[in-house]
Parts: C-alpha cells; sequence; structure tokens
C-alpha cells in the first residue's frame, strides 16, 4: 500500500524499491542501511523502545523454507517499529491443498500487505512477485542464491568490531557450493572495499561462472593466511543430491574451524558463522563459543537492527 514518506532519523537517501539481491542497493543505500543498523542497535543495546515509524504498516512473513533466525528477527524487528506482523503457518496453510506459492503470496498480498518477506528455493520466485504485487518483497533466502540481509547484518556485526569493513581479508570457508550467505556476503563485502575469499575442496566450490572475481583456495591455510575474518559455513546436506551421505567423510580433519586451524589467520582473527550450526563438522564447538575469537552471538544480535533498518528504509523512504 502506498504510504506518505516519513523523514528517516537519519542523513541520506535510500532509493530501493525491493531488496531481492545485494544488488538491488547502490553504494549509497548500503552505506545509509549500515549506519541505520547501528543507529537501531543503539536502541537495543539500551534497551530502550524504538519509534513506531511502521505503525499502521503490514508485514507478512511468508517462509516456505525452515527458519529460526531470519523469520524471528524479522517477526521483532516489524514489531520494535510498530507494524502489524503476521507469520504466516505455512506448515498449516492451503498450501497443502495444493495452492500455488504465487497464488499464496498474491492472496496474502490482497490483505493490504505493504511489505512481504520470502523464503523459497524456487528459482524466480521473488522476482515473479515482485512483478506481480504492489508490496515490497524482501528475499528471506532464496535456495542457492542470495540471503541480502544476513549479508547486511553480516557487515554490521564486522564494522560494529572492526570499525570499517574497507581493506580487511574476509575468508568465506566450506560448502560455498550451496549457501546463498557466500554469495550475498561475498558481493556486498567486495563493494564495500574486503578482500574476501571462498575457502574449500573443489566439489562444494560453485562453478567458475558465480562470482569469478572472487580468490579461491583449495586448502585451509592458504586460504585463511593472513585474513582478519573467517565465516565458516553450515554443510547443506539437504541441497545435496544424495542427501550429504558422504559430504562430511573427512571434511572436519581438512577444513574443520578450530583453535588450531584459525592459527593459519591472524592473531586475533574474528569467527563467524550464519547459522545453524553443525558443531563438529564444519566448526569446533569450543570455537564457537569462544567470547574473544567469535562473533557469532553479534551476528544474531545485529539480525534484529539490520532488520527493523531494511524495513524502516524500504516502507518509508
Ligand atoms: N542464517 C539463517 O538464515 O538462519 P535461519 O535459517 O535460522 O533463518
Amino acid at each position: 500500500m502506498a504510504s506518505p514518506q516519513r523523514p528517516s532519523p537519519l542523513q541520506g537517501g535510500f532509493s530501493a524499491r525491493r531488496l531481492i539481491s545485494i544488488d538491488d542497493l547502490s553504494d549509497s543505500d548500503i552505506a545509509f542501511l549500515l549506519d541505520l543498523t547501528e543507529h537501531y542497535a543503539g536502541f537495543l543495546k539500551r534497551a530502550e523502545p524504538a519509534p513506531p515509524r511502521l505503525a499502521g504498516k503490514t508485514q507478512i512473513n511468508l517462509f516456505f523454507e525452515d527458519s529460526t533466525r531470519t523469520n524471528l528477527s524479522f517477526d521483532l524487528a516489524g514489531k520494535k517499529l510498530g507494524a502489524d506482523v503476521v507469520n504466516v503457518p505455512v506448515n498449516a496453510s492451503s498450501v497443502h491443498k495444493g495452492e500455488s506459492l504465487v497464488d499464496t503470496a498474491q492472496t496474502l498480498a490482497a490483505m493490504s500487505a505493504d511489505v512481504m518477506i520470502v523464503r523459497a528455493k524456487e528459482p524466480g520466485l521473488h522476482e515473479t512477485l515482485d512483478q506481480l504485487l504492489s508490496c515490497v518483497i524482501v528475499n528471506g533466502g532464496d535456495g542457492v542464491k542470495e540471503h541480502p540481509t544476513q549479508a547486511l547484518l553480516d557487515a554490521a556485526a564486522i564494522r560494529s568490531s572492526f570499525g570499517a569493513i574497507e581493506d580487511l581479508t574476509i575468508a568465506i570457508c566450506g560448502d560455498v557450493k550451496h549457501s546463498r550467505v557466500a554469495g550475498s556476503d561475498a558481493r556486498l563485502f567486495s563493494r564495500l572495499g574486503a578482500t574476501v575469499r571462498f575457502v574449500g575442496p573443489a566439489h562444494l566450490m560453485p562453478g567458475d561462472d558465480l562470482l569469478p572475481d572472487i580468490e579461491r583456495h583449495y586448502n585451509l591455510r592458504d586460504g585463511l593466511e593472513a585474513a582478519d575474518v573467517v565465516m565458516g559455513l553450515r554443510m547443506q546436506f539437504e541441497r545435496m543430491d544424495d542427501g550429504g551421505r558422504d559430504a562430511a567423510q573427512g571434511y572436519f580433519d581438512e577444513f574443520g574451524l578450530t583453535h588450531q586451524t584459525i592459527k593459519f589467520a591472524k592473531p586475533g582473527a574474528k569467527i563467524m558463522h550464519p547459522g545453524p550450526m553443525n558443531r563438529g563438522v564444519e566448526i569446533d564447538g569450543a570455537l564457537a563459543d569462544d567470547k574473544e575469537r567469535s562473533l557469532i552471538l553479534r551476528q544474531v544480535f545485529y539480525g534484529v537492527a539490520a532488520r527493523m533498518a531494511a524495513l524502516d528504509a524500504l516502507l518509508t523512504s
């Protein structure tokens, strides 16, 4: 639903009208969103209510794939800004009577939605919905392609730790091939001036046509050398042809992130992981829980703030 613009709490402009890919954002949109994320992180840190800038707006969270972090942080983000938030119970919906995903989304949009957060693996669904529906479409994860708000929250967490992303070396390690986070992170971190590397075994690397400018390393020692940040990725068994039966065989010995292997990176390098983690598969639990090293729960914290920023910017600019 169209609504009058509301002045932003921050200086600067925001022009994007959807958030399906990091490429939907201009450089100034990205800078604006990261500053607005920090603005909302301040409210969360102070346990202070944020202004109800989305009062009167309707936000629909439509998750056709499982989610804990993304779904619930969008839920919290919308509520903290005063939106009416509906979480669609997909497993008890008419999808199970055969209604198509597009018909489901059109039906929900007709309930006066202003924004719809969609997670689905169907290729092109987000683009189709953006063409068909008048509400703002936000990608909450689309198969193996993109997860743009994860990249924004990851960038915000890194910036809060290092002060800036420019000139950092960020190693994204593990099952890059089946990861939508890797693609969005690599796009965003590169645009913010970081050197980004993909690190993992050849069978878990994407085809050469995907992000060809990103360095690729096939052993952990080389890939982590001089890295400031090491981003572990979940082994995504559910996306593997054979259900991932053999994918974890020997993987931890060669590519597992541990207190020992993190020494290949810079002293004091930070460990990140978008979650959910497979402890003992791609990352050792002791490293994940190391408060000096790990930004993993900081990522979760910034998930709420980054989604508040994205919703505010998309709905009030
Ligand atoms: N990182 C992430 O997308 O987690 P969820 O699948 O729990 O949303």
